[in-house]
Order: C-alpha cells, then sequence, then structure tokens
C-alpha cells in the first residue's frame, strides 16, 4: 500500500508499506528526502527524524533554502546528485557536454516534479533487463519524478510493493534533460541513508573465489566507506551482488537487517558510507569504475532493479522474503514451480574422456537406479579433448558420438532418461574455427597484448552480429535431438574491455552493453525453446545472481562438491537465493577438489539442501551405493515439494560459537507453508569425546505434535525451546536427517 500525506510544508511525503515493512520519502524545500526504511511504524510523517545539527562553514547549504539547520551534506537525501553541497557518495553524475550550464560540468541538485501511484509493476521505458514482476493484485508502484532545474538531469524513481513481503523494488530512470548531449558517470540503482540507527552496524556480505563461493562475512562499519563490487564483468565468485546493513546484535531470529539484492549480472558495487553525525548511506548500482554511457538530448537510461528486504527478526526473515521473491516473482517458465528432475553429469565421472558408449554406459546405470536425466558435460564438439581449444565451433564430436546426437538421445530416451548438454557460448578458443574466421569477434583493445584465462578469450556481446550467431548455433543443437535442459557455463572473467564495433565516445559503455547483450541471448534462446531447463554456471557459482535466476532457475552452485566445503558455500549462498535455485550433486569420494572422504549419506544429506542431482561415474559404484542412491531419490521425491517451497532456516553455521567454542556442525530446515511438516539436516563437521547436541528448531507450529519417523513425537514449542535432543557418538562428517510430520488429530 503507498498513501501520501502532506508535510508542516505542504508538500508530499510517502508512505510504502509492505509486508510488515515501512518506507518512508518526503518533499523538503522541494527536495528529496528519505525518511525511514524499516520494520512498520504508523506515522505517515516521521520528519523528527531529520537530524537538525547546526553546521560550520565546511558544510554548505542551498542558498535558496530558508532553514538555516538544513545542509545537503547532513540531510538523508532519497537520490543523491554530486557537485551541489553533499560530499558523500553520490547515486547519479551527469557531465553534460553543453546547454546552459558550463559544458564539462557535472553538478546537479534534483528538486521534485511530480509523482504518480500506478497498480502493479509497470516496466520502465520498454525495459529489458532481468527485473521482479508482479501482477496489477499483488503491487503498487511509486513513480517520482525530480529534476535539477537547471539544464541537466531529470530522474523517475520506481518504487514497487510487493503487499504480501516486506520487500522494495527500487529502479532509476535517468534522462538527460539538457540541450546537448551528456555523459552518464554513475547511475545507481538505490541509495539509502539511515539517520539514527539505535546500535552499532554491520555489513554482511558474501565472498568468495573459486570453489569457495558466498561465504558469509560481517564487518563492522567505520567512519568512511566500506564497499563490496565486481569489476570483473561478471557479478563473480568474489563478491555477490547482495549486501544487508545489520545491528551489531542482529542474529537468525533477532534483529534488524535490512538487505539489498542487485537485479544485475555484471560490475557492481554496493557501499556503505558513514558520516561524522552517524548517518550511513548504502548505495547499490552499477559499478562506476570503467562506466560512462552517452545520453543525447532526451534520451534515458535504465537502471538495474535493486531490491530491499526488511526484517526486524533477523536474517532468517530476510532471507526468506529473498526466497520468495525470487521464486515467485523472479525465476520464470515451465520449471519456475516444476520439480526439477534429478540428474547425473559426467563432468567429474569422465571429464573429457567419454564417447556415446560410456555416456550410456552411465545412462543405463542412472535408469536402474531411478536417476531422470543424462547431463552431457564439456566436451561433446569439435576436437575439444581438452580445454585448449573450440569454443564457439559448436557441432558435434562425430569420433565420440558417432551419427551426432540425435542417436545418443534416443537410446538416452528409451532408458527413460532425459538429456541434457553443456555450453560456453559466450567464449571463443583462439584454437578454433569461428577465431579463424572472426578475429575481430572477440572482445579486446587494439595495441594490447590480450589476455588469456583457461585457454580463451570473451566474444564480443556488444554486437549484434556475434549474438545472431550465439543464438543460432545453440538453437541448432537444440533442434537437432530431443535436448530438455542446458547447463549455460561462462568459464572466465572480461579484460581489454574494448569493441571495434564502437566509437571512443562509447567505450566506456563496454561492459553494461555486454551484460544487455547476454541477457538478449538468453531471452532469445529460452522464448524459443520454452520448454527448456537452463541451469547457469560459471566456473561453478561465478556469476550466481538474481538476473541468471530470471532465466535460469537453477545454478551450478560451485565446482567444490566435496559436502563438508558445501556447507558453507550453501547456507552462504542461501542467505538471499533459495534452495531451490541451489544446484547440488553428490559426487565421488575421496573428493576430488579436496581429496576428503565423506560418507555416501553425508553426501546426499548435503545434496538434498537443493536441486538434487549426481556427478560421479554411476559404472564404479557397488551395489550397495547403488542401493543407496535409490533410497536418496525416493527420499528426495518425497520431500521436494518441502525442499523447494518451505520456509528455509538457518539452524547452526560452520563458524558458529556456542559458549565460546566452535560447534563444528552445521544444521538447517525446511517448514512447510502451513508448518504441516520440516526435514531438518544436521551434520557434524568433526567431532569430539561425548559430544552433546541440542538443536533447537525454528518455524514449527508451537502447539503441534510433531512425529520424527522413529515412533517419538514432540511439540512444536518443546522442539523450538528446549531442543531436539541429538546427542549420540558421531564420526567426521557424519549426518542426520528428520522429516517430522504433524500429527493432526
Ligand atoms: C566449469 C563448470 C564445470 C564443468 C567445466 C567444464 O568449470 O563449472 O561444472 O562444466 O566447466 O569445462
Amino acid at each position: 500500500m503507498i498513501t501520501v500525506s502532506r508535510n508542516s510544508l505542504g508538500e508530499p511525503v510517502f508512505h510504502l508499506r509492505a509486508g510488515g515493512a515501512s518506507y518512508i520519502l518526503s518533499v523538503f524545500h522541494g527536495y528529496l528526502l528519505h525518511l525511514y526504511c524499516g520494520a512498520a511504524i504508523s506515522d505517515d510523517d516521521p520528519e523528527w527524524l531529520l537530524v537538525r545539527v547546526g553546521h560550520d562553514s565546511v558544510v554548505p547549504r542551498p542558498a535558496s533554502t530558508p532553514e538555516g539547520w538544513f545542509s545537503l551534506d547532513i540531510a538523508p537525501l532519497e537520490y543523491p546528485a554530486y557537485g551541489t553541497g553533499d560530499y558523500r557518495p553520490s547515486a547519479v553524475m551527469l557531465r553534460s557536454l553543453g546547454g546552459s550550464v558550463t559544458p564539462g560540468s557535472a553538478a546537479a541538485a534534483l528538486r521534485y516534479v511530480s509523482h504518480e501511484i500506478v497498480r502493479g509493476k509497470p516496466v520502465p521505458e520498454a525495459d529489458r533487463q532481468p527485473a521482479v514482476y508482479a501482477s496489477p493484485d499483488e503491487a503498487d508502484t511509486l513513480i517520482v519524478t525530480a529534476e535539477d532545474p537547471a539544464d541537466g538531469v531529470r530522474v523517475r524513481l520506481y518504487y514497487t510493493v510487493l503487499r504480501a513481503l516486506p520487500v522494495f523494488c527500487r529502479r532509476a530512470v535517468i534522462e538527460n534533460s539538457s540541450p546537448a548531449p551528456a555523459e552518464l558517470e554513475r547511475a545507481y540503482s538505490a541509495s539509502l541513508d539511515f539517520t539514527g540507527l539505535s546500535r552499532p552496524a554491520e555489513l554482511l556480505h558474501l565472498w568468495g573465489t573459486w570453489g569457495r563461493e558466498r561465504h558469509i562475512e560481517r564487518t563492522p562499519l567505520c567512519h568512511g566507506t566500506v564497499s563490496v563490487s565486481s569489476r570483473r564483468g561478471a557479478s563473480s565468485h568474489h563478491h555477490n551482488p547482495f549486501a544487508a546493513l545489520v545491528e551489531d546484535t542482529t542474529t537468525e531470529d533477532s534483529g534488524l537487517a535490512v538487505g539489498v539484492s542487485l537485479i544485475y549480472s555484471g560490475n557492481f558495487e554496493i557501499l556503505c558510507d558513514t558520516d561524522p553525525f552517524g548517518s550511513i548511506r548504502l548505495l547499490a548500482g552499477i559499478d562506476p569504475t570503467d562506466f560512462r554511457w552517452r545520453l543525447e538530448p532526451g534520451e534515458t537510461f535504465v537502471t538495474p532493479e535493486a531490491v530491499i528486504a526488511v526484517s526486524d527478526e533477523g536474517l532468517g526473515k530476510m532471507s526468506r522474503a529473498f526466497h520468495r521473491l525470487f521464486r515467485e516473482h523472479l525465476c520464470r517458465g515451465e520449471w519456475r514451480d516444476r520439480e526439477r528432475p534429478v540428474l547425473v553429469n559426467n563432468w567429474e565421472a569422465t571429464y573429457f574422456r567419454f564417447d556415446s558408449e560410456k555416456l550410456l554406459a552411465i545412462a543405463k546405470d542412472a535408469a536402474d537406479c531411478g536417476i531422470e536425466m543424462l547431463v552431457m558435460d564439456d566436451g561433446w564438439f569439435s576436437e575439444r579433448n581438452d580445454d585448449r581449444s573450440s569454443l564457439g565451433d559448436w557441432f558435434v564430436n562425430e569420433e565420440k558420438l558417432p551419427g551426432g546426437l540425435a542417436p545418443l538421445v534416443e537410446r538416452v530416451n528409451a532408458l527413460g532418461l532425459r538429456f541434457g548438454i553443456w555450453f560456453e557460448p559466450e567464449m571463443i578458443s583462439p584454437k578454433s574455427k569461428l577465431f579463424e574466421a572472426h578475429p575481430d569477434w572477440v572482445l579486446s583493445t587494439a595495441g594490447r597484448e590480450r589476455s588469456i584465462a583457461r585457454s580463451q578469450y570473451v566474444l564480443d556481446l556488444t554486437r549484434a552480429d556475434v549474438r545472431d550467431y550465439i543464438v543460432d548455433a545453440v538453437s541448432s543443437i537444440l533442434s537437432s535431438a530431443n535436448i530438455e535442459y542446458v547447463k549455460w557455463d561462462f568459464n572466465r572473467n572480461l579484460t581489454e574491455a574494448a569493441s571495434v564495433s564502437l566509437p571512443a565516445e562509447r567505450q566506456g559503455e563496454i561492459f553494461h552493453r555486454y551484460v544487455l547483450g547476454l541477457y538478449d541471448v538468453l531471452e532469445r534462446i529460452t522464448a524459443a525453446h520454452p520448454r527448456l531447463l537452463l541451469e547457469g554456471c560459471s566456473s561453478g557459482g561465478g556469476r550466481y545472481d538474481p538476473a541468471m535466476l530470471y532465466y535460469s532457475p537453477q545454478f551450478w552452485t560451485s565446482d567444490d562438491t566435496d559436502a563438508m566445503e558445501r556447507l558453507d558455500i550453501q547456507l552462504g549462498t542461501s542467505m538471499v537465493y533459495p534452495p531451490s535455485s541451489m544446484s547440488c550433486h553428490v559426487s565421488a569420494s575421496p573428493n576430488h577438489q579436496t581429496g576428503r572422504e565423506t560418507s555416501f549419506v553425508t553426501r546426499g544429506h548435503v545434496a538434498m539442501g537443493g536441486a538434487f542431482g549426481y556427478e560421479l561415474d554411476l559404472t564404479k559404484l557397488t551395489d550397495a551405493e547403488k542401493e543407496l542412491i535409490k533410497k536418496q531419490i525416493a527420499d528426495y521425491h518425497r520431500c521436494c515439494a518441502l525442499i523447494n517451497r518451505g520456509d528455509f532456516h538457518r539452524l547452526i553455521l560452520p563458524g558458529d560459537r556456542v559458549n565460546g567454542k566452535s560447534c563444528r556442525a552445521a544444521a538447517w530446515m525446511v517448514v512447510s507453508e502451513d508448518k504441516s511438516e520440516a526435514l531438518v539436516t544436521f551434520v557434524v563437521i568433526r567431532t569430539s569425546i561425548h559430544p552433546v547436541y541440542f538443536l533447537r528448531l525454528r518455524g514449527l507450529d508451537p502447539a503441534a505434535l510433531y512425529e520424527d519417523g522413529e515412533g517419538r513425537a514432540y511439540r512444536g514449542d518443546s522442539l523450538m525451546r528446549a531442543g531436539l535432543n541429538l546427542t549420540k557418538n558421531y564420526r567426521d562428517g557424519e549426518s542426520v536427517v528428520i522429516h517430522l510430520t504433524r500429527r493432526d488429530a
């Protein structure tokens, strides 16, 4: 719901209410101020939150404002522009190249012009970037227009509230309102100024690298700036486009958490700047380092969307808001709500050494075990026998697959299995026919050595002809056989990002144009193949971001398939992303990445934390292991709806300490929306002599009686307050899964 009231100056105040959260902005002497973002409050105009401190000569104020205390350097601004007295990091900076203001200047001050409120969620300027969608019954949108009174910049700020979720979606449309061209140098999606936080604040974010993605870190804010970003051309393994502002006392189930997730797959920055008066500015959007976007007079730029989830009941509630939002308002297509097939991928089984017969042997065992799909990974095309050649040459290697794909897929289908395939369409190997024909299709800077990674270059997706080639190449393979799944990989980051197809004044647009090009390709392929299940991948989870979930409802979580390593990775990922989006496979033991040995049972329990599958050579398993697979798949099918759509609760993180002692365990649970069942997973990472474990559960119906499948029943309140007694002598890496069902009589 969005209400508009008037403040003491007769100017509008907007109160956005959504799922128990409030977001309030106000016009004040023409400026757009941010008054509040947090748990729901009743007052429509909490103007008293404005900090009215005296200021000195180093803090300028707008000369036309009567209020002596009012300074843009101190006021909480809704979408701060650069150069007119606010020295904090600004959200927008447009450098005018002519017109009535001094050519080359970038100063601007945005003043309110008008607003409108519409039902539903309009798409600004027919924009085609991934964004949250909602029907008119589910959402309302406020659009505020503000502009610089001098020639320069006009912005339209979009705020959508989804009535049922504590979520606010924001984006900005920036227009060059001068009669001369201009260059946009900063264009953040959202800016949030917090004043008067009651406790010291921390930034929680997800860091990582290859094989170690999305580890949770909390860092205290300091006077100055704390930020996370990517300048790699992809959202990256290193930082996820997500951060949450939390209090130092915030836990999983108490305290404030304001999470910001950027629906974007490219360079991003999320920063928190703390000023001397204790106010905190959080900015989220495209990283400005190598960003410059030319706007002709009247042209607009639409930022990616930022989504803000608010919780005053800790991190868990914030995560659940993101999960539901992404599951129900971002993921699309046939597979959004469907149970995904349990698959076996041949990568860790064979790497590049396979042929039709080997794949069929795996498929045969897969069918016997109840596995539902075979995915053929890298190595099926051209001369691709290692990772040093052939990317771009998307035609079948008939030495490995005689007769092409169709006969293989038919035989796999005849065994009762679906068939999926791997692609890395954005890449090109210097050793390829495609490179011989089109050396200019590579992103590179003339006169400069090209950096190489995994023996490959990145294709120039800013070019329409390159995008057409990719769409045609992928489509022709997809229509050559009954292929029902694609793993879309992206194994290196961008360097020397320049394009021969763009003039000098547009080279600063490359990184963003690359991402727009990627979206265009993905949109065309998914629209042409609506039944396809797309799984995103980027050397594991190097581009696991909300924008990719718009096209691919699941993502390969990490190339590290070690069950113990996956605990940090999957629980970190769950901070923002729903379990249904996490692709998790049982792989071989000893694990190929770490050499660690883990039992088949534990590997299964951990992989059941998301979209379940296998990644090992089934032909090498013992009969007992194959029997275990049958049981795991039966268990997975029984609980699949719960895992995919249940409310997720992190119970113990691997780094948690209890009574000053490291737990060396991990636990999580999912609870069905009606609280009639729950699945609890507990993993002992490292055991000790006579360990004692009480696991306090969350999210159950306190009055209900839950049965544990072993003949015991407990009240929900007992399980949540006293806890489940899991004490026994565990081995390292041992795990327990308990399926609780409510006794309804
Ligand atoms: C990446 C992926 C792996 C596998 C290989 C194939 O590393 O993350 O899962 O597909 O590429 O080359």
